[in-house]
């Protein structure tokens, strides 16, 4: 390099270093907020790769593999386009990244494969909920939750703020979520399936871990019950207990009930049947604090009082904002924006449940923190 550009260069860094000393950040803290917001801007990337896996059913084709496996077999088994191999490798390599899959090395015949590095492919733990098959997929979860349907309306979301709109979703479909769940059977239909694998997973620790909050019950009415995923269980878990799963009409219509669960159509603004206990997940959260308390007076209506077994079990999330910045808050906080762009709801703090349980005249409540993101909260009356 000449004389002249090693002077120019060292003017243009005396020059940026002068600019950044009587500005407010440092060079290191210049390009971290730089990485720190392009990280923000690219971290949809890490649901669509993970969508468009679901929908190739990577997680599927690895695995009925049944060992590790190359890339060639992959994309063999994708059946695409053989020019697309070098995609595939990307998108694997950033679900390697985000701890979706794992790679190990295979045995291979010596320079077969090279361009694979002798590397498989295998399922890391998360993957295993991806599975169709799995009992406990989560695969529909994430198909409806990344629909079109549901992601659009983040696009309108600063225009929500500045008009009257009741959600972001209103903005966007000129519909509430629930009319349109009832008026569109696609949304109805992909929305309950979602349900239900969350439901079938939360079910599955509960009864398991928690059963004892069934005991000494003779009847339980899960209110917006979706499907019926949870009552079922609880029906054949506990045969002596008589089980109601209510739900607007278009969501129970045509679902048949067994000897000790029955499906009930209705509002649960309006009426709820009576039973012993009323099972609440995901309803909630839902819903603004006025809206709360209308659904939470109905289930006061629809129980005993304590001394005679009445309860409410709730699902839901206690945000974990006193614990700091961790991962389980930010996920809480994604749910909590979640509820505001399609509904009218929030996630709540112990606080302000606690403030909503005894403005709707329940007397006493206790938090069981056993569902990781969520928890079981027992509500009782007076
Ligand atoms: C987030 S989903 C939860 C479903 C189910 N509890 C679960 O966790 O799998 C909310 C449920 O509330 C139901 N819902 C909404 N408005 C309702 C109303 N006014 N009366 C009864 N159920 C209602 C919906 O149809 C939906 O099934």
């Amino acid at each position: 390099m000449s004389n002249y550009l090693l002077i120019y260069r060292d003017i243009l860094r005396i020059n940026l270093e002068m600019a950044l000393q009587n500005g407010e950040l440092s060079k290191d803290q210049l390009l971290d907020s730089q990485a720190h917001i392009w990280n923000h801007i690219y971290s949809y990337i890490n649901s669509m790769s993970l969508k468009c896996a679901v929908q190739l059913k990577i997680p599927d084709i690895i695995n009925r593999h049944g060992s590790p496996m190359l890339l060639s077999e992959l994309v063999k088994a994708l059946g695409i386009n053989k020019e697309r191999t070098p995609f595939v490798y990307r998108l694997m390599r950033i679900l390697i990244h985000s701890g979706f899959f794992l790679k190990q090395t295979v045995s291979t015949t010596p320079g077969d494969n090279d361009e694979e590095g002798g590397e498989g492919y295998l399922l890391a733990p998360a993957s295993r909920l991806l599975l169709k098959e799995d009992p406990l997929s989560l695969r529909s979860y994430l198909l409806a939750a990344m629909d079109p349907v549901m992601l659009d309306p983040w696009q309108q979301m600063s225009k929500w703020f500045q008009n009257d709109d009741v959600t972001p979703f209103y903005t966007t479909h000129g519909k509430m979520f629930w009319d349109m769940a009832s008026q569109e059977s696609k949304l109805n239909q992909f929305f309950n399936e979602a349900m239900a694998s969350d439901s079938r997973l939360v079910t599955s620790v509960i009864l398991k871990h928690c059963g004892s909050v069934f005991e000494a019950i003779d009847s339980i009415v899960d209110v917006g019950g979706g499907t019926g995923t949870v009552v079922e269980a609880i029906a054949k878990a506990f045969p002596n207990i008589r089980c109601i799963n209510f739900d607007l009409p278009h969501v129970v219509d045509g679902l048949v009930g067994t000897k000790n669960l029955s499906y009930v159509g209705g509002d649960m603004f309006e009426a709820i049947p009576k039973a012993d206990a009323v099972f609440l997940k995901w309803i909630l959260h839902d819903w603004s604090d006025e809206e709360c308390m209308k659904i939470l007076k109905r289930c006061r209506e629809a129980i005993p009082s304590k001394e005679n077994g009445g309860k409410l079990i709730i699902i839901d999330m206690v945000l974990k904002v006193d614990e700091g910045e961790n991962d389980l808050l930010k996920t809480q906080l994604f749910l909590d924006m979640c509820m505001m762009t399609l509904v009218t709801g929030r996630e709540r703090s112990e606080k302000e449940w606690a403030k909503l349980f005894f403005d709707a005249g329940f007397s006493d409540y206790k938090i069981t923190p056993v569902l990781g993101l969520r928890s079981l909260i027992e509500v009782y009356p007076s």
